[in-house]
């Protein structure tokens, strides 16, 4: 006999409570407690069933395992296979995240096509779309997905057999929100169903070898839907990000277990699916427009790729008292503070104005090394200068006013000759590069030399060697 009794589990981290509440004692969500019914197994007191549960597994030798080829497999989707570091690896479990509507099924169904014109066996399980509606999907990517396995099934039962009967290499769950197993005893799309589902994916891949990718949509605050749970139990997250009324998407891999993070992935959606952006740059560039005051180039690196990236600056008169603070595609804390430093370091206030900073074109830049250029695109805006078109800006700016070199400083100012921009404005310790650099050593020298303000006399010393290269850099 088993018996049932009432938790109350949170839906973002899976924490229980016996009593409902607003907000979760485990991670202080608000609104995130559901009330679950759970089997109480007679005599051991444990709820059940517990998921993947089986004999327990004995100790071997590592140099008696004859693993499969545990070589990564390319997906014949080239940026897909960038963030992957070369391709899926046999056997693995890698959760493709994003909002609804970013492109998750379309990148999936390419890349099963690519697949299966290898030669692989490949199962798509599409929970959310009819074989029809998926079908109709390949015809309009022009993509040959005649060799893809599909079951539109939601329960795991259903599931397992169709892996049982296709014998798959790689299958696909779209998504893992709408699997559910009428075995554990809680609503389909909850936490419970969400977690208890994924972990048998992962022990049948696991034991198989079997490769899979599991879909998750995310919210609005960028966490999966429910389920932060699941990015424990799958050896690679990747995440899909990019505006839905912009054609530009990025992929990003947060967490690796076969390779390094922090790989980026460019692509562009199209009428026929998602298509590689090979020149990420050029793209981001595009619609630059020159000689605009409170802009400044940055040429950015994710992963192993440089990336050139506009910040942009916006600084208008408040009508408030307290004047608005706005940082789109960046930390909107880094933005204070900086504004801060420009304030007390390099004589430029922006107090009772609105400041509004921003990487165009979707970018979302992560690094203290575009400090500089931040700082720059606000003082160019404030004082109506536009930066020199032809310069980029490297530095990460400390709390003294002070520049610090950027790693890869070579790397980047190869990226930017190759996009044609001829000099480089970067802190005086920068190492050697491509192009024809001028430095400085001081945010306020950096504001003198690019929009003209003298600096201050204390920190013009540093500016001497540099002074021609500086007036070459305003004309
Ligand atoms: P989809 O892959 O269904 O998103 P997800 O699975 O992440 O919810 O992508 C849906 C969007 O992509 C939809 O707005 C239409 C657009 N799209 C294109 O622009 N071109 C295409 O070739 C396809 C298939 C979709
Ligand atoms: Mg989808």
């Amino acid at each position: 006999m088993s018996r049932s009794r009432v938790v109350h589990r949170c839906q973002a981290c899976g924490a229980t409570s016996s009593r409902w509440s607003g907000r979760c004692p485990g991670c202080a969500e608000w609104n995130t407690l559901v009330e679950e019914i759970v089997l109480s197994q007679p005599g051991t007191g444990a709820t059940a069933p517990a998921v993947g549960a089986g004999p327990a597994a004995a100790p071997v030798l590592l140099g008696d395992i004859d693993g499969w080829d545990s070589r990564p497999r390319p997906t014949g989707v080239g940026e897909f296979d960038r963030v992957l570091g070369g391709g899926l690896v046999p056997g693995s479990v890698t959760l493709v995240g994003g909002e609804p509507g970013i492109g998750k099924s379309t990148l999936l169904l390419q890349a099963l096509a690519a697949l299966s014109g290898d030669g692989a066996r490949a199962l798509l399980v599409s929970a959310e779309e009819s074989p029809h509606q998926v079908k109709r999907r390949a015809e309009r990517l022009g993509v040959s997905a005649e060799g893809v396995w599909i079951v539109a099934e939601t329960s795991m039962p259903a599931i397992r057999t169709a892996i049982d009967k296709i014998g798959p290499d790689i299958l696909v769950v779209d998504s893992i929100q709408t699997v559910w197993d009428p075995e554990l005893e809680s609503a389909p799309g909850s936490v419970t169903q969400v977690r208890g589902c994924a972990h048998q994916l992962v022990t049948l891949a696991k034991g198989t070898g079997l490769t899979t990718v599991l879909v998750g949509h995310v919210t609005k605050d960028g966490s999966l839907a429910g389920p932060r749970v699941l990015e424990h139990v799958v050896d690679t997250v990747a995440t899909f990000e990019g505006e839905r009324h912009h054609s530009l998407r990025l992929l990003r891999a947060s967490k690796h277990r076969f390779g390094p993070t922090g790989e980026l992935g460019v692509f562009e959606m199209t009428d026929a699916g998602l298509v590689g952006v090979h020149d990420a740059s050029g793209m981001f560039l595009a619609d630059r427009r020159m000689a605009t005051a409170g802009s400044a180039v940055f040429p950015a690196v994710e992963g192993r790729r440089p990336l050139l990236v506009e910040l942009q600056a916006l600084v208008v008169p408040s009508s408030f008292g307290t004047p608005r603070r706005s940082a789109s595609g960046f930390d909107a804390g880094r933005l204070a503070l900086l504004i801060a430093v420009l304030h007390r370091h390099a004589h430029i206030s922006v107090q009772g104005f609105d400041v509004y900073a921003s990487a165009a074109g979707g970018a979302r830049i992560s690094e203290p090394g575009a400090d500089l250029a931040v700082c720059l695109a606000i003082a160019s805006a404030t004082l109506d200068r536009p930066l020199p078109d032809d310069l980029v800006v490297i530095g990460e700016v400390g709390l003294a006013g002070e520049l610090r070199q950027v790693g890869q400083t070579p790397r980047r100012l190869d990226e930017a000759a190759r996009l044609g921009f001829a000099r480089a404005l970067v802190p005086v310790s920068s190492p050697e590069a491509a192009l024809p650099t001028v430095t400085a050593g001081s945010l306020a020298e950096a504001v003198g030399l690019v929009v003209g303000v003298p600096p201050p006399a204390a920190a013009s010393s540093a500016a001497t060697n540099n002074t021609a290269a500086g007036r070459r850099c305003t004309e």
